[in-house]
């Protein structure tokens, strides 16, 4: 996370993630999924400006960066109230160490929701370093990491200093993964998004014989073909039944060149893996002409 402190301020990038395994162990007692995956930030980005409130206001808004096409529909925007989790962790920290400072936070968002880009759990982590610094409570690392899994699993991820990491539990036991090789990808989010409670309660557990250490491993031997050959994503047949869209970017990306493609988390964004950064600009225009959706082209972070 990239963080530019001013005076009284805080900027925080907020980078999306993509899944390149995702492999659904069972379920569990308390509701939740067993998991084994392996999650990769990318340089997609929504971006939180925060800056101290004298009143100890808590406020948020919201804008779209202004990325769309023309003659595209407006991209629909998460809540600004306390359904969102930006706002749900200024408050947990309030709770937590008892301060009632304020904050006004701007949030402007480029990572499409109910994507399985988890745009709304790292605009949450961006909120827990910003305001850790802004309100100068000088919580530890491990201290943020159990507020942020208490904020959601997919949280705990983005407090991870390294880009990739192998995520266990519900996801919030973290393995980071230094992973030198960057990864070029294209990402396409269709016109609609699925609610992740939904494709979870659809899922069966999955019976891949490999795991995410093969893919980790292949990945650090820079073996393009062999890392997409360990693409997997549990989700991804419940994701199919419940949305139409993901079929039809499967059968998209599945005729052209990518050396591997697969859904992301619960969906419904589809990733291509691409060789290089000529390519998937390449194949992302021809994405962008069919209008499937909102196109992206990102690269796995340094
Ligand atoms: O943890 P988070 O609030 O992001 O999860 C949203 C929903 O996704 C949960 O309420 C649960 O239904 C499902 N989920 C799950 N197993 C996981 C993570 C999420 O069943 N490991």
């Amino acid at each position: 996370m990239l963080v530019r402190d001013q005076i009284n301020a805080i900027t925080l990038a907020a980078p999306a993630k993509l899944n390149l395994f995702l492999k659904v162990l069972g379920k569990r007692a308390d509701g939740y999924h067993e998991l084994e995956t392996l999650m990769v930030s990318i340089g997609l980005y929504d971006t939180l400006r925060i800056s101290a409130d004298p009143s100890g206001d808590l406020s948020l808004s919201c804008h779209d960066a202004g990325t769309i096409l023309p003659g595209d529909p407006p991209r629909e925007l998460p809540p600004v109230d306390r359904a969102n989790l930006v706002l749900r962790a200024a408050e947990l920290l309030r709770e937590t160490t008892g301060v009632r400072h304020g904050a006004r936070i701007e949030l402007v968002k480029r990572i499409p929701l109910a994507a399985g880009l988890a745009g709304g759990s790292s605009d949450a982590a961006a909120a827990l370093v910003g305001l850790n610094r802004l309100w100068r409570l000088d919580l530890t690392s491990s201290e943020l990491h159990e507020l942020a899994a208490q904020l959601g699993s997919d949280v705990p991820f983005f407090l991870c200093s390294s880009a990739a990491a192998i995520c266990r539990g519900r996801g919030e036991i973290i393995e980071p993964q230094a992973l030198p090789l960057r990864l070029h990808f294209v990402i396409a989010r269709p016109r609609t998004g699925l609610s992740t409670a939904l494709v979870f309660k659809h899922c069966r557990p999955s019976s891949t014989p490999w795991s995410a250490r093969d893919l980790a491993d292949a990945w650090a031997r820079s073996d393009l073909n062999r890392t997409a050959s360990y693409f997997h994503n549990t989700l991804q047949e419940p994701a199919e039944r419940l949305n139409s869209e993901v079929v039809t970017l499967k059968a998209w990306f599945a005729r052209q060149p990518f050396v591997g493609h697969m859904m992301s988390g619960s969906g419904t964004s589809y990733f291509g893996l691409c060789r290089s950064r000529r390519q998937a600009m390449q194949l992302a225009s021809r994405l962008g002409a069919i209008r499937l959706g909102d196109v992206f082209v990102a690269r796995s972070r340094p």
